[in-house]
């Protein structure tokens, strides 16, 4: 058995493929290990979303090679930067790389491996699906209370600064009877919650039957308390969907709505398809339906041309939305995009520094604001951890909103759902007490 070691960077949808990558593999003659050191074959599953995620990744090869000191090991790129980086990785003679391979070619990892190995030449595919789904492979996961499920791949939105559609293809859904199936495995195997994954699972469509749908057959399995999902896109937010998120008890009241910008021209260039009205009568509709719905955000600061004022509608915005928190990026120029053809990379570092660390500042106040107004309330909380980074005497979990909430260890172990009664708060974390265990 040759022992395989992977590390996962970027977002969800690459964790998912990391166990879809065990599966396959461990189908075949390999099994992996927790230890870099033992192993025969190193894979990093690679994020491009931005130059950092690409610089980490230059900086672990390098490190691999440095470490190993001519014993042999193979070392394979996998993810969203195969796709749009294949010739630097293979060709540039200071990596020492010898495979690459996109999100859509998993299947043939077996067969790269083998021929790598046996004709000591580089190998790669980095061909893009428009049907595979890996709805055939059961995913490894580690134990835990959450399993992710990608229920689409790929995007057509293609937003002018954004390489995923370039990554990972184009849309393509899974049955919502094939996932159903996967939701009963997951709750015999003692996961309480799931995270249906998707680039934009508003644009989620298996012949014809809609997000919603899949979301409304989701919470009919028993076992799982929890569905959450990631992300909706702003520009076509259906009323069904929100009246599920409203109104079914097992998911979460928790919107991600990834606002980008504040500004209707940048918005504009962004090909976002939507202006800040439009934006913000969604915000109000959400709200109507269910008040205290949480909505977390992303946002871009300094995309090319973006003026001061246009920055400050941006924060305009979030002073007004009031988001329970935010993931806020300097605009990063990705090669192939809309937006690097057209727009140079015109707004200088500092002032991209400037913005992020004011919008920063703000959402900062906003979150602890929001969480303190939790303070006295009775939450119902998933332990997910059994210390937290602090304390061997605390656990965590989260609450149905996403929030982290401490809590005294006691009797309580991961998997257990708790009410708590929240007495502090900071801009990250809630603290409470536990007042009542269910049975
Ligand atoms: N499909 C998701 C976004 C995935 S990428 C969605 O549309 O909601 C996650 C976030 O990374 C985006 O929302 C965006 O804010 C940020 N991002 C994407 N491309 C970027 C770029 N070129 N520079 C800076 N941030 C970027
Ligand atoms: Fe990128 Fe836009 Fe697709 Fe999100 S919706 S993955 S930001 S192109
Ligand atoms: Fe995810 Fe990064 Fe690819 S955010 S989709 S791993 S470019």
């Amino acid at each position: 058995m040759k022992k395989v070691f992977i590390e996962t960077y970027g977002c969800q949808m690459n964790e998912y493929d990391t166990e879809i990558v065990k599966t396959i593999l461990q189908q075949e003659d390999y099994e992996f290990t927790s230890e870099e050191k033992e192993a025969d074959v190193v894979l990093l599953n690679t994020c491009s979303v931005r130059e950092n995620a690409n610089r980490k990744v230059y900086g672990r090869i390098h490190s691999i090679k440095h470490r190993r000191n001519g014993e042999p090991v193979m070392i394979g790129v996998l993810g969203c930067m195969s796709t749009n980086f294949r010739k630097q990785l293979l060709e540039d003679p200071k990596l020492p790389i010898d495979f690459v391979v996109g999100p859509d070619s998993y299947k043939r990892l077996p067969k790269i491996l083998h021929d790598v190995e046996k004709t000591g030449e580089k190998g790669f595919d980095v061909t893009l699906s428009e049907f595979e789904t890996y709805s055939d492979v059961y995913p490894t996961r580690e134990k835990g209370v959450n399993a992710w499920i990608a229920v689409m791949r790929g995007c057509n939105n293609f937003c002018s600064f954004c390489v995923v559609p370039y990554t990972r293809g184009r849309e393509r859904s899974r049955s919502p009877e094939n996932i159903v199936d996967e939701v009963k495995r997951l709750a015999d195997a003692g996961f309480s919650q799931v995270t249906l994954l998707g680039q934009n699972v508003n644009s989620y469509n298996y012949q014809g039957k809609s997000f919603a749908h899949l979301l409304t057959k989701v919470g009919q399995v028993n076992g799982i308390k929890r569905i959450r999902f990631t992300s909706p896109h702003p520009k076509d937010f259906p009323h069904d969907l929100l009246h599920v998120v409203a109104d079914n008890p097992k998911v979460c009241k928790h919107i991600h709505l990834p606002l980008q910008a504040g500004s209707n021209r940048v918005l504009d260039l962004m090909r976002r398809t939507y202006t800040k009205k439009e934006y913000l009568h969604l915000v109000d509709d959400i709200r109507s339906h269910y008040e205290k719905m949480v909505l977390t955000t992303d946002i871009i600061v300094g995309f090319p041309t973006e003026t001061d004022e246009e920055f400050e509608e941006t924060f305009a915005v979030v002073d007004e939305v009031e988001y329970d928190s935010a993931f806020i990026f300097k605009y990063s120029q990705r090669r192939g995009t809309v937006a690097a053809k057209k727009y140079p990379d015109d707004v200088p570092e500092e002032v991209k520094t400037e913005r992020i660390i004011r919008l920063n500042e703000l959402q900062k106040q906003k979150s602890l604001k929001k969480n303190r107004a939790h303070i006295g309330q009775i939450h119902q909380i998933l332990i997910e951890e059994e210390t937290t980074k602090r304390s061997d005497k605390d656990v965590q979990g989260r609450n149905d909103g996403n929030k982290l909430v401490i809590l005294p260890k006691g009797n309580l172990h991961v998997g257990q759902f708790v009410n708590a009664r929240i007495t502090d708060a900071s801009a990250n974390v809630l603290k409470g007490k536990v007042v009542h265990v269910p049975d």
